[in-house]
């Protein structure tokens, strides 16, 4: 059966992950959320103090880091650091807040880009981050740029962190992702930006179900049949 790549990319908290989780679940394809490997270099270069100028430690530390991804009991996909599940970790705020500079630094995108497109090779992948649809894989079949409203992005993160606990103001989060944005968009090295046969999607005013099943729509008109129910 034909097999295609397909490319999400957008901004933090624009439903990128949940239509890419559902697309990929749709059509027994492997997720690959590229954000959450940015996230594990953070951690272990905050973990292991590894100084962000020094171009030398980066590498070296680079070396020591093997990041997979596997499933729990539950079927969630869960980020595995060098043999250890840093999912939960990865997620915190510590993290957030060092991530976009981290992923600022070329010898980390280019270890980072190299690992996704050898995932990506034998076809069959679902890529959501920020480089996906210009740089990792601009030939991907079906490339989707993901928008929402700032008021809607900082309202379901700020829920997604109280629903794990973590007691934070709106007023940070919508900081944060502020921040993130300006750099994520700014850096040198691939900054974040449509691709130009990226096709534009709006989550603002959508329900999760209906960014779903647009997306299927655009799988379906390539000729790409989904296997289970999405949801
Ligand atoms: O999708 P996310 O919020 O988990 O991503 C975390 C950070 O990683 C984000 O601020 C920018 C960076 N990132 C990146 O530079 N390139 C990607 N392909 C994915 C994420």
């Amino acid at each position: 059966m034909k097999k295609i790549n397909i490319a999400i990319d957008g901004f933090s908290s624009c439903g990128k992950s949940t239509i890419a989780k559902a697309l990929a679940k749709a059509l027994n394809y492997i997720f690959i959320d590229t954000g959450a490997m940015y996230r594990a270099v953070t951690l272990y270069f905050l973990d292991h103090q590894i100084p962000l100028d020094d171009p030398q430690a980066v590498s070296n530390a680079l070396r020591q880091m093997q990041i997979q991804f596997e499933r729990d009991a539950r079927g969630r996909q869960r980020t595995i650091l060098n043999g250890r599940d840093v999912e939960d970790e990865i997620r915190s705020m510590r993290v957030a807040r060092a991530v976009s500079q981290v992923a600022a630094i070329p010898a980390v995108r280019r270890a980072m880009v190299h690992q996704q497109q050898n995932m990506a090779k034998n076809k069959g992948v679902v890529m959501d981050g920020r480089d996906i649809g210009t740089v990792v894989l601009p030939d991907a079949e079906l490339k989707l740029f993901i928008t929402a409203r700032p008021e809607v992005r900082t309202q379901r993160r700020y829920r997604e962190l109280l629903e794990k606990g973590l007691s934070i103001s709106p007023e940070e989060v919508a900081e944060n992702l502020a921040q993130r944005d300006y750099i994520d968009s700014h850096r040198e090295d691939s900054p974040l930006r449509r691709a130009e046969d990226a096709i534009l999607l709006d989550t603002s005013d959508l329900s999760r179900e209906e960014q779903v099943q647009k997306a299927l729509k655009l799988v379906e008109k390539l000729g790409i049949k989904p296997e289970n129910t999405a949801s």
